[in-house]
């Protein structure tokens, strides 16, 4: 393993005595190159795959619906793009990208069901559009009914197609109309309270047909790494204490109404999962608070009714309180890549992906620098931040079950990017590297359901489709199924029918 960090120079981790062996997961600092793929799930385990509403459906202005702040930041319409693309807050790979069209889900999702069921898909996560149902937000401001019936005919068609629809309230497409001066997004208490109307419309409106819900997804990605915050001492924690409120909330909703009786809710968190580079005790340390910080920031107070100790101890007054509710709910993970960690004091940044240079915020508080290794980068993503990490997903599932006593758990996204510019026929279709992350990440989860005991319950591809990969546009792929923009046809590659 050649290592390049700036400042490790402690002892290498291939030794018995390092931390795995102390916390109780797997791997004691040697690390698997190969995997195998023999062996089968427990019956009824769930395989499906999933998409997000702003990612694949486009009609941005059809339908009655309302913008979003992802219009207003990718420029479908939206008055802030201008002055976002002077800026250069649209990342270089995503251009003048937007979610206007995507891949046109709103207007094919009657074919689109039909390639799913041709797959032999039996589970679909999908998000609703808040904006599409409820276009400035509120219940005040009207329901759109032309939305709510697109949601309809397409829960409907997957039900007849024997596929089960899996619903997130909230993947990334706040109403503009709730991201204001008055109403800064989740800043803002009144976005909590929107937040639990809507989610309780769509509970009462689809509760008897959708039995799996999640009310948000990854909200550290949300609020946490590189957000222009006016305040960046407290903005992450303000805004990631509002959204718990609101999971809060929408699941008090959810109980009371009909779409409890057989159902189940949780929330979908994220993490990459993060390893000390050697054993030295600062590192240790720095790998499980970046865990702590990152997973049990949005876990603990939902499994454990308090922040981390971690995060309380060191944010002191910039940390809100929290009233423990009696929630208890499902987990859903997201999970791609895993990086070494080292400890880093005052930490200035942490990557060049999740806002270096902001200096002064949360990245500054998490105090860890994360680091690739050379094995690791033989097998790297078109996302500049994704490598194949498979023992990674091993790991956090074993550290999950610790932390939170075997919950159960469904793995809601995991998935591998290539380039955006490869056409349908070329090596995108065939799409080698993308099975082979697929067969090592789920041989790992397979040994993590065996021999470690973990209560995985399901796995979703992410993605479907190739789609719009949010701040870098279309220049990565990570359907299982190639969007070719140009014409809107749909070609399954190999992962698709390796899945
Ligand atoms: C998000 C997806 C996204 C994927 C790949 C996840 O964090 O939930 O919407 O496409 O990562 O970046």
């Amino acid at each position: 393993m050649a290592l390049t960090p700036e400042s490790a120079s402690t002892t290498p981790l291939h030794n018995p005595s390092n931390f795995s062996a102390a916390l109780g997961l797997p791997y004691l600092g040697d690390y698997p190159r190969t995997y195998t793929h023999e062996g089968g799930f427990p019956a009824g385990f769930v395989w499906g795959s999933g998409t997000a509403a702003y990612q694949i459906e486009g009609a941005w202005n059809e339908g009655g619906r309302g913008p979003s702040i992802w219009d207003d930041f990718s420029g479908a319409g939206g008055p802030a793009h201008e002055a976002m693309v002077k800026v250069g807050a649209i990342a270089g790979g995503g251009g003048n990208h937007s979610g206007a069209v995507a891949c046109d889900h709103y207007h094919r999702y009657r074919e689109d069901v039909q390639l799913m069921a041709s797959l032999g898909l039996r589970h679909y996560r999908f998000s609703l559009s808040w904006p599409r149902i409820l276009p400035n937000g509120t219940l005040a401001g009207g329901v759109n009914e032309e939305g709510a019936a697109f949601y309809d005919a397409l829960i409907d068609a997957l039900i007849a197609a024997k596929i089960e629809p899996f619903v997130t309230l909230y993947h990334w497409d706040l109403p503009s109309a709730l991201q204001t001066a008055a109403s800064p997004g989740w800043l803002s208490a009144g976005t909590v309270r929107h937040f639990e109307d809507f989610a309780r419309l769509c509970f009462e409106r689809w509760g008897g047909k959708v039995r799996r819900w999640v009310t948000f997804n990854e909200p550290w990605t949300f609020t946490a790494p590189g957000k222009p915050y006016a305040d960046v001492r407290t903005g992450p924690y303000l805004a990631g204490h509002n959204v718990l409120l609101a999971h809060a909330a929408a699941v008090r909703a959810f109980r009371e109404t009909a779409a409890a009786s057989g159902g189940a809710i949780g929330i979908t968190n994220n993490i990459d999962w993060r390893e000390p580079l050697t054993a030295a005790p600062e590192d240790v340390a720095a790998a499980e608070r970046a865990r702590e910080w990152w997973l049990a920031w949005f876990c603990d107070p939902i499994w454990r009714g308090d922040y981390p100790p971690s995060m309380r101890a060191s944010l002191g007054e910039r940390l809100p309180t929290f009233t423990p509710s009696e929630l208890e709910s499902l987990q859903g993970l997201n999970h791609y890549g895993s990086s070494f960690v080292v400890a880093q004091p005052n930490g200035k940044h942490y990557g060049k992906h999740y806002g270096e240079g902001n200096g002064e915020s949360y990245w500054r508080d998490y105090e860890a620098l994360a680091l690739h290794s050379e094995e690791m980068k033989e097998e790297a993503a078109a996302s500049a931040w994704l490598y194949s990490v498979p023992w990674g997903l091993r790991k956090l599932l074993s550290w999950v079950k610790r932390r939170y006593g075997n919950p159960p758990l469904y793995v809601t996204e995991n998935g591998w990017s290539t380039p955006g510019n490869d056409s349908a026929s070329s090596a995108q279709v065939a799409d080698g590297s993308r099975v082979r992350f697929l067969a090592n990440y789920t041989s790992e989860l397979r040994r993590a359901i065996y021999e470690d005991g973990v209560d995985v319950r399901g796995y979703y591809a992410w993605s479907l489709l190739d789609n719009f990969e949010w701040e870098m546009g279309y220049s990565e792929r990570f359907g299982l199924v190639y969007t070719d923009y140009a014409t809107q046809r749909r070609h399954p590659k190999a992962s698709a029918r390796w899945l």
